[in-house]
């Protein structure tokens, strides 16, 4: 059963069908309840997770208390290798945004299945790669735009994440709190709501149900 689940993270997709019987042997299912911490920032690191269902946001505290949210994972994500891969304490905070389960691999089966497998750690590389250019985008974000394009630049990587293209071009996306986007780019939830009261006076976005609308005209003035 764990080998099915594995095969879905995308960076166990190479390996064969022994190795993932393997691998689904050593792995442990964990679950977590909504706003439960998987592990804290500064603590010592000896697992490596993968998610099963669910979403986990990695958080890290600022000096005032402030979180600021470094990214939301879900489904087929993986974290926690940091640690494993330098020996250092955890880099950030891990929460489950929503009842989540994991599977966890303790730190030698990690290490062993990565030396073993050459194209796990081309696998592993990649998605460490294209997590520092969103990192490096995100400090881009912060450095050069002001609060408004923060605002609006946060919520179309949102929607470029989980959200469904619709016919016309626009955007649609679960919507988050504004507590959520407001922890994203360091700024306040009053801010966060005032910014999107103007982005929808100019017909920017629309706020449908459960859902946001990015209007096509939005991502030509974001991107
Ligand atoms: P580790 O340092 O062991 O614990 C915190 C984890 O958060 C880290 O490993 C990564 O898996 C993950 N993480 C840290 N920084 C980022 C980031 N900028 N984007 C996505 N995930 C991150």
């Amino acid at each position: 059963m764990d080998q099915e689940l594995l095969r879905n993270v995308p960076i166990f997709a190479e390996l064969t069908e022994a190795d993932l019987e393997v691998l689904g042997r050593l792995a442990t299912r964990r679950r977590y309840p909504k706003d439960g911490v998987v592990f804290f920032e500064n603590e010592e690191g000896s697992s490596f997770f993968m998610i099963v269902d669910g979403r986990i946001k990695v958080t890290i505290l600022g000096d005032d208390g402030r979180e600021i949210i470094l990214s939301v994972l879900s489904g087929g994500d993986f974290f926690g290798e940091m640690a494993l891969l330098d020996n250092e304490p955890r880099s950030a905070t891990a929460i489950a945004v929503e009842d989540s389960e994991l599977l966890c691999l303790n730190r030698a089966d990690f290490q062993s299945v990565v030396s073993a497998n050459p194209r796990v750690m081309q696998a592993l590389i990649k998605v460490l790669t294209n997590r520092l250019r969103k990192a490096n985008h995100q400090i881009s974000t912060l450095a050069l735009l002001d609060v408004y394009g923060r605002v609006a630049r946060v919520i179309l990587e949102m929607a470029r994440e989980d959200g469904r293209r619709l016919k016309d071009g626009a955007i649609a996306f679960r919507r988050a709190t504004h507590q959520e986007i407001a922890n994203r780019i360091g700024t306040t939830r009053e801010t966060v709501t005032r910014m999107l009261k103007d982005l929808q006076r100019q017909g920017l976005i629309a706020v449908e149900g459960r859902e946001i609308v990015l209007r096509p005209d939005f991502e030509k003035s974001f991107d």
